[in-house]
């Protein structure tokens, strides 16, 4: 593990907090989107489909002789895609993703020249538990993306901080709709992970924050009643959409059945728009020409010199990219943990008493 790394990660600029990210029709046509295209599947769904897989990406640890279930490991927030790239999938949200005040938001955030809107999505959610441990957002460098490169190289890249030169620069403007009483904020790390960690509380309607989640820090907290917290019954091909029978209320449900009802006042409702930024015209040239990309066979050589210098004892892998040793002994080498200084959980009063 090389914990000095983590210290590295703090953002471009301090965390920069809005209200009004959306209009009161911008929030109502996103909304609307929501009810009318749902049910919406758990982020879970995204990457898991056993519970053990789980496990094993986050405590690392099965408990002897326990039958795993989904409710042992269920975290129930859900997600939906509003664009990918440059299009909008919705036309009725078009000026909420190609947003001016967002670009000029992010591009001063940054210092930058240009920036070309990229990512949209929401996740929506009732009660839940703690948004896992504190993690960075996935980054991507000029010529090595998600379409060509799995998942733990580019983790690896990122976390190793040897790649910056090619890593593309990302702002986000992520808006929260949230009027439960109890938690539903968000924590980050922004003086990186020993500092003093910003808390950025709930009940919040618009209010919004632009970061760089790449290089911070950063979790959901618990949000709502305790008691509602963990729906049973669930399993991963849950999904979150509109209650039928309440016009503005939400239910989750499972191979038919209903497990949860959720009132519009507790539903937490966050919206993520993210950015790729360019610093300058040579900047964006470089990138749109695809003059200065970096390939997997210079990452990996990169990454195995540091650990020799790092004097670390291996094998040279002969296929690095499918070598399980390599690949588990790269995910031990720049484990950077993360914050410890974690605020306490939020817990309604009931539960105190
Ligand atoms: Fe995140």
């Amino acid at each position: 593990m090389i914990r000095e790394l983590s210290e590295n990660f703090r953002p471009v600029a301090p965390p920069q907090i809005i209200e009004g990210a959306y209009s009161e029709d911008q929030h109502q046509r996103l909304l609307g989107v929501v009810r009318e295209h749902g049910p919406w599947q758990l982020i879970l769904a995204e990457n898991f489909s056993t519970p053990e897989e789980v496990i094993a990406t986050t405590s690392g640890a099965l408990p002897e002789g326990v039958q795993l279930t989904w409710d042992m490991v269920m975290y129930p927030v859900f997600r939906g895609y509003l664009a990918r790239a440059g299009v909008c999938y919705y036309p009725e949200l078009e000026d909420c993703y190609y947003n001016s005040r967002f670009l000029s938001l992010v591009r001063d955030y940054w210092g930058c020249q240009y920036a070309e809107p990229e990512t949209f999505l929401f996740n929506i959610q009732g009660a839940t538990s703690i948004g896992g441990h504190p993690h960075l957002d996935g980054t991507v460098f000029r010529g090595m993306t998600m379409e060509n490169t799995p998942l733990w190289l580019l983790m690896t890249m990122a976390k190793s901080c040897l790649f910056r030169r090619w890593q593309a620069k990302k702002g986000q403007v992520i808006a929260w709709y949230y009027q439960g009483k109890i938690g539903g904020g968000f924590n980050c790390w922004p003086d990186g992970p020993s500092g003093e960690p910003l808390q950025i509380n709930a009940p919040m309607w618009g209010r919004a924050v632009v970061v760089e989640n790449e290089m911070m820090f950063h979790h959901g907290q618990a949000s709502g009643p305790v008691a509602r917290r963990h729906p049973t019954g669930m399993d991963i091909t849950s999904t979150f959409g509109a209650d039928p029978e309440d016009p503005t209320g939400w239910q989750i449900k499972t191979f038919g059945k209903v497990n949860q009802k959720i009132p519009a006042e507790e539903m937490r409702f966050l919206v993520h728009w993210g950015a790729r930024l360019f610093r300058d015209f040579d900047e964006l040239k470089k990138t749109l020409d695809h003059t200065d990309d970096i390939d997997a066979e210079t990452a990996l050589n990169i990454l195995i010199a540091d650990m020799r210098e790092r004097g670390i004892v291996f094998e040279e892998p002969g296929d690095p990219m499918n070598d399980r040793d390599f690949i588990r002994l790269v995910g031990q080498v720049y484990d950077i943990g993360g914050p410890t200084n974690i605020p306490p959980d939020a817990v309604d009063e009931q539960q105190v008493a």
